[in-house]
């Protein structure tokens, strides 16, 4: 076989092929590793509107297969994301992607209509971060939270929108529906997993935020099987991220439905991962005579209940 048409296209962004980073593990400093054109999309650390300065530390801790964290989005404001990393990212080819984080719905969309500006391919609104105006829970928790923020949202947006779920919900499926109605264009599936660690010998949490996100190889298991069941219920693409190290990884979230991937924490243990990623996925095209990549969205071969709301949850 020749060519692999590794083209994707994510809420109308065309990408070069599924692979990106995860919003937070990634920055310009990668330009100075490898060639940021061979990623499918960028993806910017969620940006608030305001200087932010984040949580006290610590603000990382490793775990078995994984690490939390507890940045608190710490963020040098809208107007340095159009000073600097707007410009720094239009020298390359493949579409931006800034991810928006906001406590209210208004501010959300202050954010997004002042980063609507040429060079910005879509926003990523990460709906996963606590929502003043209910109690501090995020927005996608909950189904009607998340229809009214990203449909307040949409309505003031003219370009893509990919609303970033979180996974501390028992109702991601209908976290999904919601968003898909209000308008989202696309589904990144999902955020880090609520979590905690104590260090025995001072009984002191690990985590200065006392708790903090889960994320790696731990939570992969979980996000996959959230990825299989917001495919089965919504129509827009999504994207899979939790937990992805290897590109036979990328290729069981597509098979499970994801139409793109995000890689968060295995870019610190192995900073040119994606494009090594990247490569193994074409290898296994070739390998398996597969055209093109979006043939394997969905195509996990299931014996047994095909609706998912008869598979039995234990
Ligand atoms: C250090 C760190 C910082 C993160 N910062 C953000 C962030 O600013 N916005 C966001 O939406 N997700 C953030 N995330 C979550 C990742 O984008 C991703 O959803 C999560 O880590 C799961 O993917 P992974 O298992 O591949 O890391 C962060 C994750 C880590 C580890």
């Amino acid at each position: 076989m020749s060519e692999i048409d590794m083209e994707v296209s994510i809420g109308g962004v065309l990408m070069k092929n599924p692979v990106m980073p995860a919003s937070g593990t990634f920055a310009e400093e990668a330009a100075q590793i490898f060639d940021l054109n061979v990623l499918g999309a960028l993806v910017t650390k969620s940006v608030t509107r305001y200087p932010r300065m984040g949580n006290i530390g610590p603000r990382i801790a490793e775990t078995t297969a994984g690490m939390i964290n507890a940045v608190g989005i710490q963020s040098k404001g809208s107007q340095s994301m159009l000073n600097t990393s707007i410009p720094f990212y239009q020298q390359y080819n493949s579409p931006l992607i800034i991810s928006i984080s906001a406590d209210t719905a208004d501010e959300f969309i202050d954010l997004a209509q002042e980063l609507s500006v040429p060079g910005v391919a879509a926003l990523e609104i990460n709906i996963s971060c606590p929502n003043l105006e209910d109690d501090g829970r995020s927005y996608a928790m909950d189904p009607a939270q998340t229809f009214r923020v990203v449909d307040y949202i949409k309505k003031k947006t003219k370009i893509p929108l990919f609303a970033k779920l979180t996974p501390n919900t028992n109702a991601i499926t209908e976290v999904a529906i919601a968003a898909e109605a209000a308008g989202a264009d696309a589904v990144v599936v999902a955020n880090t997993m609520l979590s905690m660690a104590i260090d025995v010998e001072s009984r002191k949490p690990k985590i200065g935020n006392i708790m903090g996100g889960l994320s790696g190889p731990c939570i992969k298991p979980i996000i996959l099987r959230m990825v299989y069941q917001v495919y089965k219920k919504v129509g827009i693409p999504i994207i899979g991220c939790g937990g992805i190290c290897s590109a036979e990884d990328a290729i069981e979230y597509m098979m499970a439905g994801a139409s793109a991937v995000q890689v968060g924490t295995y870019n610190f243990v192995n900073p040119i991962g994606m494009v090594d990623i990247i490569q193994g996925m074409k290898e296994h095209a070739i390998r398996h005579k597969i055209s093109s990549l979006n043939d394997i969205v969905g195509s996990v071969c299931v014996i047994g209940p095909e609706d998912i709301d008869e598979v039995a949850t234990y």
